[in-house]
């Protein structure tokens, strides 16, 4: 299914207090207020996931993600975190692929694809995320670099797994560095993705797949970017730590 969704994403950010401080603020100012074809999630680091998810469950259209999970189902794998895990918390959505877990946990696209099914297979809702680096796009391969990302992780989804994925585009260069993707970069790399994923798994499923825009992505510039035919929400880091920041941009379709 197509939703709108916005996705805060605190990174390493807020201690329990402060995380649980930003999400009753956020709750108290989107409660009854998310329209049933919107939804928000909230990705907060996994000590935080109870808590938060606590106070955000009474709130229609407001769930809880993790940022990560790891490929295997349990073991000797000192300091990760499983799928089964936070299935067993009661946690909705993972994000899987951000930029920082491939750079600076040289996380492959191979490894990326165990977690997208690791995670589908565990009622877990991947938001996977692509996007290419500066370089990248200044040497004019960010199409290519994007599809091979998508191909070598999700492709090899079945239709099914496919239809229940979100993806995030978010082009490295964008990443808390306050420099935004216009409008029409974002729609050209939405629609080429679109494309891609049609080409691999059908018109219908193409059209019905999610995909979030990420990159410095703030209430001042939301509302043009949500506008695009082929966005169809965000994926928000430092603007999702200001709860007045984050409601602004939940407002802005
Ligand atoms: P940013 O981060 O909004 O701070 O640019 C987005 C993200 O990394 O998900």
């Amino acid at each position: 299914m197509r939703y709108k969704i916005v996705a805060g994403n605190w990174k390493m950010n807020k201690t329990l207090e402060e995380g649980k401080e930003l999400a009753n603020a956020i709750s108290h100012n989107l409660s009854g207020k998310i329209p049933s074809d919107q939804k928000v999630v909230l990705c907060p680091p996994f000590v935080h996931l109870l808590a938060i998810k606590e106070i955000i469950n009474p709130v229609d259209n407001v769930f809880i993600g993790a940022q990560n999970c790891y490929s295997k189902t349990s073991g000797a794998y000192t300091g990760e975190v499983s799928a089964p895990m936070l299935q067993s918390a009661g946690i909705d959505y993972v994000i899987i692929g951000h930029s920082e877990r491939r750079g600076y946990f040289n996380e492959t696209n191979a490894e990326l694809g165990e977690k997208v099914k690791m995670a589908l297979a565990h009622d877990l809702t991947p938001i996977f995320c692509c996007g290419e680096s500066l370089e990248i796009r200044e040497n004019g391969t960010h199409f290519d670099y994007v599809k091979q990302q998508l191909q070598e992780s999700i492709f090899s989804l079945t239709g099914e797994d496919f239809s229940q994925l979100v993806i995030a585009y978010e082009p490295i260069w964008a990443i808390g560095t306050g420099k935004t993707a216009s409008t029409q970069q974002a729609q050209e790399m939405h629609q080429r993705i679109r494309n891609d994923l049609e080409v691999q798994f059908g018109k219908d499923l193409a059209g019905d797949c999610t995909i979030l825009y990420g990159g410095s992505c703030n209430p001042g510039n939301a509302q043009e970017l949500f506008a695009c035919p082929d966005v169809d929400g965000g994926l928000i880091g430092g603007a999702s730590l200001k709860a007045d920041d984050f409601v602004a941009i939940v407002n802005s379709y």
